[in-house]
């Protein structure tokens, strides 16, 4: 039935994003303390084919013998053929999947979530704000445009972190202050070794202090957030007092999740789930509902 509907359409129809998909782990990178990049490919070349997803979105993943757990996707739709997932080890799941390596199987259903709305920031600048692990849903956002890079006017990322060994994507954050076509300002929470100063360029403070550098007309932009969310209070109200406007604001919220598909309830806020109607949200949720953040 599915192939001849393919066949009729003349293209592969979209994965079916309630079944598990079966997946290997190509590559594993050791980003920082606690800290591993992983790369999937599909075992199913059609999988691939059919995979797409929105920046901002996140996958259910099974850890074997550990259970499921929901992951931003780091990487770009605009790159196709592999599925990369930063993860940090907190509990048990993580650190299951922190011990596995190159040629494990295991299986993802998705994509979920909403995503960044990318049809709305085209023909604007894009002013993207990451704290900590918040920038591993932004990767996806920032290649995502660099790869569609016409479609969009001026990008900024802000991006800071603790200190430079907790930097996530040291090499391509490197390399993408060389660029023209993005402007980087990075920051550390405390400046303590050259490797540190060198990195933010003496920049030592918090994230919502890189705000005021930033030189984008604010009614033109669509900022994009994520980071701890006891930030999104202070970086909302800078932005606001930098005149950005509250409805071209967007936070990427998590919350603890079992379905991922708007069944189970664990993870609703008011009238909201955050699987489905999130997990990104517009600044104006984060303030209106109850206990969002
Ligand atoms: C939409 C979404 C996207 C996510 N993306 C990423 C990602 O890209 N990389 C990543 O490392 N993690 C991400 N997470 C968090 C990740 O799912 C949890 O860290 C993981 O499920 C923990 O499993 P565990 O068994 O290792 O730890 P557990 O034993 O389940 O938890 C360890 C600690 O983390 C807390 N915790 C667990 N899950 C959450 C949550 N969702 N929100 C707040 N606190 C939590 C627990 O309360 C506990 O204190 C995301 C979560 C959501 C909802
Ligand atoms: S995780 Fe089940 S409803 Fe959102």
């Amino acid at each position: 039935m599915k192939k001849s509907l393919e066949k009729l359409l003349n293209k592969p129809l979209p994965a079916d994003p309630f079944l598990p998909q079966k997946v290997v782990i190509t590559d594993v990178e050791e980003l920082a303390p606690e800290h591993k990049k992983f790369t999937f490919s599909f075992l199913e070349p059609s999988s691939c084919e059919r995979w797409n997803h929105i920046p901002g979105q996140f996958v259910m993943l099974t850890v074997p013998k550990a259970g499921e757990i929901p992951i931003s996707i780091c990487s770009s739709p605009t790159r196709k053929g592999v599925i990369e997932l930063t993860v940090r080890k907190v509990g048990r799941k993580t650190e299951v999947l922190h011990s596995l390596g190159p040629g494990s199987v295991v299986a993802l259903r998705g994509p979920y979530g909403n995503g960044f709305p990318i049809g709305i920031m085209e023909n604007h600048n894009v002013l993207i704000i990451a704290g900590g692990l918040g920038i591993a849903p932004l990767r996806s956002l920032i290649w995502y445009i660099l790869d569609r890079r016409h479609l969009f006017k001026e990008v900024y990322l802000l991006y800071g972190t603790r200190n430079y060994s907790s930097v996530l994507y040291k090499d391509e954050l490197s390399r993408l202050k060389e660029r023209k076509d993005i402007k980087c300002l990075y920051i550390l929470d405390r400046l303590e070794t050259p490797e540190d100063e060198e990195w933010s360029q003496g920049r030592e403070g918090l994230i919502t202090d890189l705000i005021p550098e930033v030189s984008l007309e604010p009614k033109e932009t669509y900022v994009a957030v994520c980071g701890p969310p006891i930030a999104y209070k202070f970086i909302g109200k800078e932005l606001l007092k930098n005149g950005y406007p509250e409805s071209q604001i967007f936070v990427s919220l998590e919350r603890k999740m079992e379905c991922g598909i708007g069944k189970c309830g664990h993870c609703q806020i008011g009238y909201k789930f955050a699987c489905v109607d999130g997990p990104i949200f517009p600044l104006w949720d984060t303030k209106n509902l109850p206990e969002m953040i």
